[in-house]
C-alpha cells in the first residue's frame, strides 16, 4: 500500500479487522519492523486521539516520531501553482513536501475542511498536494472530506461488540454550536457500506451528506423511528453540505436516555471530542452502553495496522 488516503485504500476489510484485533492482543509483535524509520506527523488542526494514538502506534512498531504543528510553528504554505507569492504564504508545498520527504520515511497529515467553499474542500488540496509532491507514503489523519483512520477504528469496534449476524447501525446527527466538517460521517458511511451491517442514517432535513457518499443507504428524518431495534448508535454532528457549512444546533436532536430506550440495548459510539449535554446527555455518555473510551483505544490499532502495511510494502 502506497498511501492511506481513503476507505478505498482498504483492499480486504474483514482481514484488516481481524489483523487489527490480533495486534490489540499483541501490540509489540512487530516491534522491530519500524526500527530506524521515522514518521512525520503534520497538524494543521488540533488533535488529542489522532496525535497520541498514531504516535503510540509508531512507537509500538519501533519507529521514531517527529511532530509539527503548522498552526503557529510552520511556514504558511501556498498550494496553487504559478502564484506570485507576494502575500501571506511563505513557502510552496512543492518544496515543503520534498524537504520533509528527506527527513521522514512516512508522512501523516491532518488538514480539516475550511467550510467556506465546498468545491475547494472536496478537492482535498492539502492532502492531494502532499501526495503529489512527497516522495514517501502519506496517511490521512483527517482531511477535508474524510477520516479513514477513525472509520477503520469504528469498524473494528463494531466487530468486537457485535452479538448478532447483521447488526443495525444508526448514524445519528446531533446538535452542535459550531460548524463541523462532514469528514467523520462520510468515512463512517463509506466503511459501513462495505461491512455486513444494516446501516440507517438519521438527520434533520437540509443536513444530507453528499449523494456520492450515501448512495443507496436509507435515510430517515425521524430520529426516534430510526433508533428502533438499533444495535449501535453512532452519534456525530456535521454542518450542512447543501447550504455548505451552515451550523445545525436543533436541540430536539440531542441524544437522550429516552431515545436510547427505543433501541435494542444499543451500544453508543462517538469519535470524540464530544460536548456533554449539547450533543448527548451525561446519562447517555456515562451509561454502560457507551463504548467511546474503548473506541478511542482502538485508534492505536487501526493506525498501527495501516503503518505496518505501509512499512511492509516498502
Ligand atoms: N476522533 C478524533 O479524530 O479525535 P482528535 O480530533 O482528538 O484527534
Amino acid at each position: 500500500m502506497k498511501n492511506y488516503f481513503s476507505i478505498k485504500d482498504i483492499d480486504a476489510l474483514e482481514t484488516w479487522i481481524d489483523e487489527a484485533i490480533a495486534l490489540k492482543k499483541e501490540p509489540l509483535a512487530n516491534k522491530m519492523l519500524g526500527v530506524d524509520k521515522t514518521i512525520g506527523l503534520l497538524f494543521f488542526n488540533p488533535s488529542l486521539r489522532t496525535r497520541l494514538s498514531t504516535q503510540k502506534a509508531a512507537i509500538n512498531l519501533g519507529m521514531n516520531v517527529i511532530v509539527m504543528n503548522f498552526t503557529g510553528e510552520g511556514w504558511s504554505l501556498e498550494y496553487n501553482d504559478g502564484v506570485i507569492m507576494d502575500q501571506g504564504n511563505s513557502e510552496h508545498v512543492k518544496e515543503a513536501a520534498q524537504v520533509i520527504s528527506q527527513y521522514c520515511d512516512v508522512l501523516a497529515i491532518r488538514a480539516f475542511a475550511q467550510l467556506k467553499n465546498k468545491e475547494d474542500d472536496y478537492s482535498e488540496q492539502v492532502l492531494q498536494s502532499f501526495i503529489k509532491y512527497a516522495t514517501i507514503p502519506v496517511i490521512n489523519m483527517e482531511s477535508a472530506a474524510g477520516h479513514p483512520l477513525q472509520a477503520l477504528t469504528d469498524a473494528i469496534t463494531i466487530t468486537e461488540h457485535t452479538s448478532v449476524k447483521k447488526p443495525k447501525v444508526v448514524l445519528s446527527w446531533a446538535p452542535h454550536p459550531k460548524a463541523l466538517p462532514q469528514a467523520v460521517a462520510n468515512s463512517f458511511v463509506e466503511i459501513m457500506q462495505i461491512m455486513d451491517v444494516d446501516l440507517v442514517i438519521t438527520h434533520p432535513e437540509g443536513f444530507e451528506l453528499a449523494d456520492e457518499i450515501t448512495k443507496e443507504t436509507p435515510i430517515d428524518h425521524n430520529q426516534e423511528r430510526a433508533f428502533e431495534n438499533a444495535d449501535f448508535i453512532y452519534v456525530k454532528n456535521w454542518s450542512s453540505y447543501s447550504e455548505y457549512g451552515k451550523v445545525g444546533n436543533d436541540e430536539s436532536w440531542k441524544i437522550t436516555s429516552a431515545k436510547m430506550k427505543k433501541t435494542n440495548n444499543a451500544k453508543l459510539m462517538h469519535c470524540l471530542p464530544v460536548r456533554r449535554n449539547v450533543v448527548l446527555d451525561d446519562a447517555v455518555l456515562d451509561s454502560k452502553n457507551a463504548i467511546v473510551i474503548e473506541q478511542a483505544n482502538n485508534r492505536t490499532y487501526a493506525a498501527q495496522l495501516v503503518l505496518q502495511k505501509i512499512l511492509e510494502s516498502r
